[in-house]
C-alpha cells in the first residue's frame, strides 16, 4: 500500500521502518527540521533496537522518504498521525498536534483514503475529528491505538499482543486488517469510541497494578513482612499474574503519567470521577516523596551528605527522562542540601537541562560512588546490577547506605559486604 506517515517520532519513525520492511510505500511527515535533517541523512533520532539498521535499510529500498510536509493533492491509501499528545496544565492531553494534522490532512486529500489515528487520543476524539474536519471529504477515519514499548519497539511492532481497529464502517476495518497482513496477532474490531478507551483502560489498570504492588510494599515495611514473597505469592494467581508486581519508585516515561491524568480529566469532563485512577496517580507521586524521606531518616539529614544517584531514564535501555521519578528525586536531594552525584549509562544529556545545575554529572558508575555515604538505584540498569559492589563498598564513606528503589539488587549480597541496605517493602539490612 501507500502510505503516508505524519509526525516521525518514537511512534512514527518505528511505524514507517517497519511498514516499509513489510513491503509498503511510505512517506513520512515531519515539522522538525533538525529530525528531518538527520533522518535524510539515515541516522536514528531514537534510541532503539535495530532502529538504525533498519532505517538504513529502508532508506536505500527507496520505498521510505522523509519530506516536510504532505504532498498536495495528497494520493496514498493510507495516511497514519504519529503526533504526541502531551499534557496541558490541567491534566488534558494537549490535542493541539493532532488538529494541526488533521488540518493539513483535509487540506491535501483529493482521493479516498483512510486515515488512521495511531496517537493515543481520548475516548470521543475520533468521533469530533470526523464531524470537525472530515464530514464531507473522501477521508475515512479508523481508531487504531499503538501499544509498543520503547526499548522493544520494534519486536512489539511485529508481536503485539492484539491489534486494535475502531471503525464506523467494517469494510474500512478489514482493509486495515489487510494493512498487518504479516502480523499474527488477535484482531479486535470495535467502533472508534471504545478503541480509544481500550487504549486508556489498559495503561490505566497498568498504572493502578504499579501504584497498588507499591502500596502493598508500604504495608510491609509498616507490617514487617516481605514484598518478594507477597509479591510472588499474589503473581502466581493466574487471575492476577506477575508482570508489573515489582514494588519500586513508581511509574514515568512518556506515556503512563500523561495518559493516567488525561483519562481522569477527560472522565471529569464527561461527569465522571475517576476516584481509583487519582488515587492511583497520587500513590505514584508520594511514593518518589516517601524514598527521600525514608533516606533522610536514615541519614539523619540530608544537609552536607554526599549521595550517588544511580539511573537517570524511566526505565532501563532507553535515554528517555520524560516524567523519570529520578528527575524528582535529584531535586529533593538538592533543595534538602546533599551534595549529589549522578550517573546514568544513556540519558545524561537529556537529565542536564532538567536538573539544578548543582548537582554533578559523573562519568561511571564509580566515579559517581566514591566518597559517597549514600548510594541510590534510581534505574535497574544492567549495568548497576553486575556492578563490582565490593570494589564501590571499599571507596564509600560511612554509614554505607544503599537505597535500592528497585529491589532490583542483590540483598544478602550487599548486607554481607557490609552496607546498610533498604529497599521498597523490603526488611531493613
Ligand atoms: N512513545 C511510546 O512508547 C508510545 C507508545 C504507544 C503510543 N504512543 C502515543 O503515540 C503518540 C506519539 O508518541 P511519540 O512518543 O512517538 O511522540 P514524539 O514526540 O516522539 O513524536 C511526535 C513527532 O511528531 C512531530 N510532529 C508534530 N506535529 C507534526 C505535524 N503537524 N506534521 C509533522 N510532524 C509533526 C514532532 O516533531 C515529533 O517528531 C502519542 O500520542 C503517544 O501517547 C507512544
Amino acid at each position: 500500500m501507500n502510505i503516508a506517515v505524519i509526525g516521525a517520532g518514537y511512534v512514527g519513525l518505528v511505524a514507517a521502518s517497519c511498514l516499509v520492511n513489510s513491503g509498503h510505500q511510505v512517506t513520512c511527515v515531519e515539522i522538525d527540521e533538525a529530525k528531518l535533517r538527520l533522518l535524510n541523512q539515515g541516522t536514528s533520532t531514537i534510541e532503539e533496537k535495530g532502529i538504525d539498521q533498519l532505517l538504513k535499510q529502508c532508506l536505500s529500498s527507496g520505498r521510505l522518504s522523509f519530506v516536510s510536509a504532505l504532498p498536495k493533492p495528497l494520493q496514498v491509501d493510507i495516511v497514519m498521525i504519529t503526533v504526541g499528545t502531551p499534557s496541558l496544565p490541567s491534566g488534558a492531553a494537549d490535542l493541539s498536534y493532532i488538529y494541526n494534522a488533521a488540518e493539513q490532512l483535509r487540506d491535501a486529500a483529493r482521493h479516498p483514503s483512510i486515515l488512521v489515528m495511531k496517537s493515543t487520543v481520548p475516548p470521543g476524539t475520533g468521533v469530533k475529528l470526523v464531524q470537525r474536519y472530515f464530514k464531507n471529504s473522501p477521508i475515512s477515519y479508523v481508531a487504531n491505538p499503538e501499544f509498543l514499548r520503547e526499548g522493544e519497539a520494534i519486536e512489539d511492532w511485529y508481536h503485539p499482543s492484539r491489534i486494535v481497529i475502531g471503525a464506523e464502517d467494517n469494510k474500512i476495518g478489514e482493509r486495515i486488517r489487510q494493512l498487518y497482513f504479516d502480523i499474527d496477532a488477535p484482531v479486535i474490531i470495535t467502533d472508534i469510541t471504545s478503541a480509544e478507551t481500550i487504549k486508556y483502560a489498559a495503561n490505566a489498570f497498568l498504572v493502578t497494578k504499579i501504584s497498588f504492588i507499591n502500596e502493598i510494599a508500604n504495608l510491609c515495611e509498616a507490617a514487617d513482612a516481605n514484598i518478594d514473597d507477597v509479591a510472588r505469592g499474589v503473581g502466581l494467581d493466574p487471575r492476577i499474574g506477575p508482570d508489573f508486581l515489582r514494588a519500586g519508585l513508581g511509574y514515568g516515561g512518556s506515556c503512563f503519567p500523561k495518559d493516567a491524568r488525561a483519562l481522569d480529566f477527560s472522565a471529569l469532563n464527561k461527569g465522571y470521577d475517576f476516584r481509583l485512577l487519582k488515587a492511583t496517580i497520587e500513590v505514584n507521586t508520594k511514593q518518589r516523596i516517601l524514598a527521600v524521606h525514608k533516606l533522610k531518616q536514615l541519614l539523619g539529614g540530608l544537609a552536607g551528605k554526599e549521595i550517588a544517584l544511580l539511573g537517570l531514564a524511566f526505565k532501563p535501555d532507553t535515554d528517555d527522562v520524560r516524567e523519570a521519578p529520578s528527575l524528582d528525586i535529584a531535586y529533593l536531594l538538592d533543595e534538602g542540601g546533599a551534595k549529589l552525584r549522578v550517573y546514568d549509562p544513556a540519558a545524561m544529556e537529556n537529565a542536564r537541562p532538567l536538573l539544578p545545575p548543582s548537582i554533578a554529572f559523573a562519568p561511571d558508575i564509580y566515579s559517581a560512588t566514591a566518597g559517597a555515604n549514600a548510594v541510590v538505584l534510581i534505574t535497574e540498569w544492567r549495568e548497576f546490577i553486575d556492578a563490582d559492589w565490593q570494589a564501590i563498598k571499599k571507596q564509600m564513606k560511612e554509614p554505607y547506605i544503599i537505597f535500592d528503589g528497585r529491589n532490583a539488587l542483590p540483598q544478602d549480597k550487599l548486607i554481607a559486604l557490609g552496607f546498610k541496605y533498604m529497599g521498597v517493602g523490603r526488611r531493613l539490612g
